[in-house]
């Protein structure tokens, strides 16, 4: 979601006692890595499931919206966050620049598809209810989107934070980005949540598989935060010294 780097972890800019992953031992290394990997297999499994429900029954707005939202947010925003962790074993062996490309370019994708499924579900209720965000799933929707779109924007000076140092110092460019990304990932996961509560959802599925989406929904986010967590903590404290 980089959502940001959410904050494009440009490890290689930090001062050298700032490098993060670099001074971890190779044990943690290996484990995090493994982690990040059954999160691509939790993610790819989510994904698939909601899919499928999508096409239990004849496509409606509401499945559009149901459909674009789910590959462009839980797909792609997770796997875009994830193409810039350095343990992940599809992108490990690229080199940095092009990883945060990578993840610049799937973070666009998914604004596209995120956009379609806005769009679907705002001209569903416009039809049928005549007013807007007024839900739980709705607010937390909103709010994640727009949060989306000023991550994806701001991504863009994040992207040029070296060019850009006389004017912006690229720790508050990064940290800027980084805010935005943890509200967006934040709002996101709780819409994702609250939209296995709507009738939609309910209607295609069990009580006990809604928990399990929860609770993968959850461990991802969890895991998507992690890093951008540690690497603007560690920005804060390098500022402060
Ligand atoms: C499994 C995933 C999802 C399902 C089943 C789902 C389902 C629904 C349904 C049934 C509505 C119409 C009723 C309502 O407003 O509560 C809705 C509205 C909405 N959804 Fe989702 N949704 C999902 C994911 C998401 C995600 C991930 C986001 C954003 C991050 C999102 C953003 C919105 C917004 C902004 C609205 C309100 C539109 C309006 O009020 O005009 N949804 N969703």
């Amino acid at each position: 979601m980089d959502i940001s780097t959410f904050p494009l972890p440009d490890l290689n800019n930090l001062p050298r006692n700032a490098k993060i992953s670099a001074n971890q031992p190779p044990l943690l290394q290996d484990v995090v890595e493994h982690i990040t990997t059954v999160i691509h297999v939790l993610n790819v499994c989510l994904t698939i499931y909601v899919l499928y429900l999508c096409f239990l029954s004849p496509f409606s707005l509401v499945t559009w919206h149901v459909f674009l939202y789910t590959l462009g947010w839980t797909l792609l925003m997770t796997e875009g966050i994830l193409t810039v962790i350095k343990e992940n074993i599809f992108t490990k062996r690229i080199q940095q620049p092009v990883r945060v490309h990578i993840h610049w370019a799937t973070l666009l994708l998914a604004t596209e598809l995120i956009i379609g499924g806005l769009g679907t579900i705002v001209w569903n209720r416009s039809r049928v209810i005549g007013s807007h965000f007024l839900t739980e799933h709705g607010i937390s929707g909103i709010v994640a989107t727009v949060c989306a779109f000023i991550t994806v924007l701001n991504g863009i000076p994040a992207l040029y934070s070296v060019q850009l140092r006389k004017i912006i110092p690229p720790t508050i460019n990064k940290l800027f980005h980084a805010f935005f990304g943890f509200a967006t990932v934040v709002a996101g996961a709780y819409a994702t949540i609250t939209g296995y509560y709507t009738g939609w959802f309910r209607n295609r599925s069990s009580d006990t598989v809604i928990i399990v989406c929860f609770i993968v929904t959850v461990a991802l986010t969890v895991w998507c935060m992690v890093r951008p967590l540690v690497n603007g903590f560690t920005r804060i404290r390098n500022l402060c010294n």
